[in-house]
């Protein structure tokens, strides 16, 4: 459900012609630069990447889990899963960071969950370009 509302909310197409057709842009890969999306439009972890891994990665990364002994657990509390993904990333490096390898499977148990090509990894990658906003 969560993923349906979010793909629907950067799909140009859903609300091309409506007032909000600036922030629906603001997903193109071309505004990955920040200079656009200082407002809420440019992601919070809040409000853009918490759900994502929430709805992929919790069944695994969660106490008594399969991942439940590795040091990426999520809660479902926005500070502790807040600490405990900024421990997987880089702001100085934002492409070399360890959650997006491991989001997009390189080297991990898990899989791949999001493709690098995925609306959701760029959406993790520029919300770390942008220095990662709770
Ligand atoms: C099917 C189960 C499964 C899912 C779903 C899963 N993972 Fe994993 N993950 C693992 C396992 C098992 C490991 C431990 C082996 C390894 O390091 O790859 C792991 C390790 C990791 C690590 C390294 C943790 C450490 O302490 O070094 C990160 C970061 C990570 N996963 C991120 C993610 C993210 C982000 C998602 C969701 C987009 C996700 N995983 C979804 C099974 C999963």
């Amino acid at each position: 459900m969560w993923i349906v509302v979010w793909t629907a909310a950067g799909c140009a197409d859903l609300s091309r012609g409506a007032a909000s057709s600036d922030a629906a842009s603001s997903t193109d890969a071309g505004t990955e630069g920040g200079a656009l999306l200082n407002s809420d439009a440019a992601g919070s972890f809040a409000s853009s990447v918490h759900g994502l891994l929430i709805a992929v990665c919790q069944r695994c990364h969660a106490q008594g889990q399969e991942a439940g002994d590795t040091q990426f657990l999520l809660t479902g509390d926005g500070a502790a899963d807040y600490a405990s993904v900024s421990r997987f990333i880089s702001v100085s490096a934002p492409g070399s960071s360890r959650l997006l390898a491991k989001m997009s499977g390189t080297g991990h148990g898990g899989g791949t969950l999001y493709a690098v090509d995925s609306p959701e990894y760029r959406a993790v990658l520029r919300w770390i370009q942008e220095g990662a906003p709770p």
